[in-house]
């Protein structure tokens, strides 16, 4: 299956900016990613040495920053799941000056799109001075987290040169989902034989596709709910937590609007005193196991002037829920719920007249502590 992304990354093409043209090529990365990392059958075309390695660790630690930090937050769960090892996520920063409590036999993980952020390599000079083994998976291989790292893989998402990472971010969970896949299956784990990443994947490549094309519902919602907000909030449960991080990073590093990703049952501890009327609280809701308790949730917002909008999975979908997203695996959802996150944030960053691929203040790659 040819990449169609555009080759020339100089080019945004018809796109007014890069963000909005990678947003929209993640279908095309997904598919991309099948034929690269899946045979025919859908099993895993991983380095067997990679695979080897990764089995001999009693405990796996992911480190990152920003956005793959949040896709390490998935990837945790699609170890643990797929895997049964047990799996740690870490701010690169914080551990690279204090250092984890290490298992008898510990994996480190790095996800990034750059593979240069110097918090990350930090975290890597202290692996290889403790012979710890490592794996780096990002978008430039031969960047230094791939060079350094005992092992790396690409996320093959094409260049991302918009500030904020959209395709990357979904490459790192589907390229986590593959590796977790591989390793599941070699330690015997019937769930990780049992897990049709073939046809999640195309299931998800089709419900971005679905979610791109009700753009216009979700712009009509930025400019009468969160452009006009000084703040907003998103809250999710479950695997819809770290989803919930990552749309918030989103909304205010592009739109500069305040915005604070929740764990829906731990606003009424304290930050809910924050909710006043019109507030916007955009809400995620995957997990079947919690999302009774979501409803309550929101009821909870609601009773103190929040306007909330509601991104739902179809099977949990009600009447007058905003955004109903196509069915995928849970542990794979995120594929999907982010990239209504993804376009609220460019949505409200561009109604805004801001430039949305260089956001104030930031870099696309820090690389420096
Ligand atoms: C994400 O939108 C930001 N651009 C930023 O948080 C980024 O994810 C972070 O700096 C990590 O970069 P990396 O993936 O290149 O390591």
């Amino acid at each position: 299956y040819e990449l169609k992304i555009d080759e020339n990354a100089a080019s945004k093409g018809t796109y007014e900016f890069y963000m909005l043209k990678e947003i929209c090529e993640q279908p095309s990365v997904l598919r991309h990613l099948d034929q690269y990392y899946l045979d025919q059958n859908g099993d895993p075309k991983v380095d067997a040495k990679i695979i080897s390695a990764l089995s001999k660790a009693d405990r796996l630690y992911i480190f990152a920053a920003g956005t793959s930090y949040h896709a390490g937050l998935v990837g945790k769960q699609l170890f643990e799941k797929l895997t049964m090892i047990p799996t740690e996520v870490g701010f690169a920063s914080e551990a690279g000056y204090h250092f984890p409590m290490m298992s008898k036999h510990p994996f480190f993980i790095f996800l990034s799109q750059s593979g240069e952020t110097a918090d990350s390599r930090v975290v890597l000079q202290q692996a290889i001075k403790r012979s710890i083994p490592s794996l780096t998976l990002t978008n430039v291989p031969n960047s230094t987290l791939a060079r350094e790292a005992n092992y790396a893989m690409s996320l093959e998402a094409g260049p991302e040169i918009a500030v904020a990472s959209t395709k990357a971010y979904t490459a790192q969970v589907a390229v986590q989902a593959i590796v977790a896949k591989a390793l599941g299956e070699k330690l015997g784990n019937k769930d990780a034989t049992a897990f049709d990443l073939k046809e999640n994947f195309a299931l998800a490549a089709e419900g971005i596709e679905q979610v791109i094309s009700s753009q216009s519902k979700i712009e009509q919602l930025a400019q009468k709910y969160i452009i006009p907000s000084r703040n907003a909030f998103y809250i999710g449960r479950g695997i819809d937590y770290p989803v919930a991080l990552e749309a918030a990073l989103k909304l205010k590093e592009v739109s500069y609007i305040q915005t604070e990703g929740f764990a829906a049952a731990e606003l009424k501890h304290g930050t809910i005193s924050l909710i006043e009327k019109g507030t916007p609280v955009i809400a995620l809701i995957n997990d079947p196991i919690t999302s009774d308790l979501m409803r309550g949730n929101i009821q909870e917002v609601i009773a103190r002037g929040a306007n909330v909008i509601t991104i739902v999975r179809k099977s949990l979908a009600k009447a007058n829920d905003d955004l109903v997203l196509p069915e995928v695996n849970y542990y794979l959802s995120p594929l999907v719920s982010v990239v209504a996150a993804q376009l609220f944030a460019y949505f409200a960053a561009k109604d805004k007249g801001l430039d949305v691929d260089k956001p104030r203040n930031l870099a696309k790659s820090v690389t420096v502590e």
